[in-house]
């Protein structure tokens, strides 16, 4: 069978938060390239609709877009770019456009133009727009795994919380991964998950486990001035060493199956049932 050996299912994975400017563009950016120097493609695409900037973070440019490709103007391979490490980057709209997140429609539009890679992608990371608008929930809940990106601020947790509940209540999605961000260390990442997991548990039916922490480290905002990731731009530093075990964690972790499996690439099925 040729290529048996190299056969991949990619999982699509959301990355969400309530409180926006919490790093989930960087952790998404980063952990793409980090998977990808582990020997896993990831493509990561970019699904905030009101600012994607994760093209400006690679330092790739975005002349065709997410917008190019549901409005017909081109196909899958000239909108993907390809990053650091092999990922791929599927560039957002940014601007005045009519959605700030993409609607069902266009979302299955999308899965049929990503359905082709799902056998050559181990990770497709998906960069949303922050909060608990109806149709960022909605493209969030029709991944495979939800990765939440929670920081200290007290702000952050109680519209993690709210994030966490919609999800639950509205979308039946009980099963979340959290990392922490812009923590003071490994341990204060640590407390912080705990913190948040005796809450929702008191009050709500979902159940989350912790991927890790990235700590606060000014490295990212040096390379975000940089238009390179962390990763490129500061091997060396705190953060991109917390990215390498992000990454290293997230491809040994057995995904929480869903049901159906495939979620965003079955998005014409789960439409049609409709
Ligand atoms: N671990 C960190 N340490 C220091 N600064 C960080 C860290 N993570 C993110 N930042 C900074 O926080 C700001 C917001 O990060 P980012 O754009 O990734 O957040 P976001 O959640 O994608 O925001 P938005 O909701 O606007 O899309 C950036 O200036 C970034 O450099
Ligand atoms: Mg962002």
């Amino acid at each position: 069978m040729m290529g048996a050996a190299k056969e991949r299912s990619a999982r699509v994975i959301a990355v969400t938060s309530g409180k926006g400017g919490v790093g989930k563009t960087n952790v998404s950016v980063n952990l793409s390239v980090a998977l990808g120097r582990i020997g896993k493609q990831a493509m990561l695409v970019d699904g905030d609709f009101g600012l994607a900037n994760a093209n400006i973070l690679l330092g790739l440019n975005a002349d065709a877009t997410i917008s190019d490709l549901l409005s017909r103007n081109c196909g899958m391979a000239d909108v993907i770019q390809e990053g650091p490490a092999g990922m791929m980057l599927v560039p957002g709209h940014s601007g005045s456009g009519p959605h700030s997140a993409l609607g069902t429609s266009e979302r299955r539009q999308l899965a049929t133009a990503l359905r082709p890679y799902a056998g050559e992608v181990d990770h497709v990371l998906v960069d949303t727009a922050s909060g608990i608008g109806p149709e960022a929930m909605s493209l969030v809940a029709s991944s495979d795994v939800i990765l939440l990106v929670l920081s200290s601020e007290p702000t952050a947790f109680m519209d993690a919380y709210q994030l966490v509940k919609v999800l639950a209540m509205e979308h039946s999605r009980t099963e979340i991964l959290v990392v922490t961000n812009m923590v003071d260390d490994e341990e204060a990442g640590r407390q912080l998950f705990r913190h948040f997991h005796e809450v929702v548990k008191r009050f709500l039916p979902t159940r989350l486990a912790h991927l890790g922490s990235v700590p606060r480290d000014d490295r990212i905002r040096e390379s975000v001035l940089r238009k390179r990731c962390c990763l490129e731009a500061f091997p060396e530093s705190r953060a991109s060493a917390a990215f390498g075990r992000l990454a290293r964690t997230l491809s040994d972790a057995s995904l929480p199956q869903t049901d159906g499996g495939d979620r965003f690439f079955g998005m014409e099925a789960l439409h049609a049932a409709h």
